[in-house]
């Protein structure tokens, strides 16, 4: 089976080929074609949604063509089309979900639309042996959250963040360092030669019952952090040496500090979403990685270590297939056709999706 999958939900254009193993071992990536626009919207500091929209437009009907060839087929020889229909950028959705139907339509083939966190939840199917169920941490840019993955289309959200998104926290912190858009990977690189231990900075909902996550405070103390560096400096400098803005000694160890400091939220909030996961009967078969911050090496190394710590298989897809791309899309595309789970072409754009609407308890029968 293959499935061609377009997703346009955020500021990546993209369009894959997928096609699956026999016996349930995973999928072949055919082609993964993936535009970013990062260009386009770094001068604003972030996505300007009308921005994301016209440049979809502008690249994707070449990247579906490149992604066919790639795959070496054409429409004739795939046998499913599906595109992220949310949640995401209204604007963008529209441009890859409409695509999707037309070519669904002139190529007489079943339309599927993929929930854009459903694609991120079942990579780790795409790219190892993985059966259900099993715990997925999401975070990107726009989300945070920590779901169990009973089985396709079944997901119950044991917790998400109250305020920031793990990215957008990454990104903020990072704009007040002055450091370019995105930002996460530039605090990633400048922590390894920071001093964690430098800054003690809090560790927003550690300990607490239930796997919901908090950021905004975390990036209001670095704020503050910073400020108070600058009236420091400015009071022991002469007016000729004081500078503004912190010494590049100062970012790197607010960079390294914050690092820490997310880390250890993210390792305890998924320790304690576990604990939920297994008190309430289950077992699950590995903990999943997926988004942008996924990328994070200081993330995956801790994630590593807590799931050595716990007995957990650790599956991590490689960082390009942590961020967003076609071919997860395309695999969950390529789920749901397996099991009979096509959608009308009416189908409309859901710039607001929760992945567990109409959720039951978290094991049938158990909870
Ligand atoms: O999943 P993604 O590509 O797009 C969506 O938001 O859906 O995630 C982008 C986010 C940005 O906030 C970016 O700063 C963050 O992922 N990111 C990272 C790293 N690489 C990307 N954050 C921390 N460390 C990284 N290495
Ligand atoms: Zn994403």
């Amino acid at each position: 089976m293959r499935v061609l999958g377009i997703e346009t939900t955020c500021d990546e254009t993209a369009v894959a080929v997928v096609s699956s193993r026999i016996g349930g071992d995973g999928g072949d990536i055919l082609s993964n074609e993936v535009m970013s626009q990062i260009a386009q919207h770094a001068a604003y500091g972030g996505v300007v949604p009308e921005i994301a929209a016209r440049a979809h437009i502008d690249v994707l009907e070449r990247l579906i063509v490149r992604a066919l060839d790639t795959a070496g087929t054409d429409l004739s020889g795939v046998d499913a089309i599906a595109a992220s229909a949310g949640p995401g950028l209204i604007g963008g959705i529209l441009v890859g979900l409409t695509a999707a139907k037309a070519l669904a339509l002139a190529a007489d083939k079943p339309f599927i639309a993929v929930n854009h966190l459903e694609a991120h939840a079942l990579t780790g199917r795409l790219t190892e042996r993985l059966d259900f169920p099993y715990l997925a941490l999401l975070i990107s840019g726009g989300h945070t959250q920590l779901v169990a993955v009973l089985g396709v289309g079944d997901y119950r959200r044991l917790g998400s963040t109250v305020d920031d998104a793990a990215g957008e926290a990454f990104d903020k912190v990072a704009k007040m360092l002055g450091l370019p858009y995105p930002g996460g990977p530039h605090i990633e690189r400048l922590a390894e030669e920071g001093d964690p231990g430098r800054f003690d900075f809090p560790r927003p909902m550690f300990g607490r019952e239930g796997a919901d996550f908090s950021l905004s405070g975390l990036k209001t103390a670095v704020r503050q952090e910073i400020a108070r560096l600058e009236v420091a400096r400015q009071d022991g400098a002469s007016q000729e040496t004081a500078r503004s803005g912190p010494t590049e000694r100062d970012v790197a160890d607010l960079a390294a500090s914050f690092q820490a400091a997310i880390v250890d939220v993210l390792v305890d909030r998924t320790r304690s979403g576990l604990r939920i996961f297994t008190q309430s009967g289950g077992r699950p078969n590995g903990l999943v990685i997926g988004g942008g911050v996924g990328a994070n090496g200081a993330i995956r190394r801790a994630l590593t270590r807590l799931c050595a710590e716990t007995g957990l298989r650790f599956v991590s897809p490689p960082p390009g297939l942590c961020s967003d791309n076609g071919a997860i899309v395309a695999w969950a595309g390529l789920e749901r056709f397996a099991r009979g789970m096509t959608d009308d072409l009416t189908f409309a754009a859901r710039p607001r999706w929760p992945l567990d609407a109409n959720a039951g308890p978290l094991h049938h029968g158990k909870a």
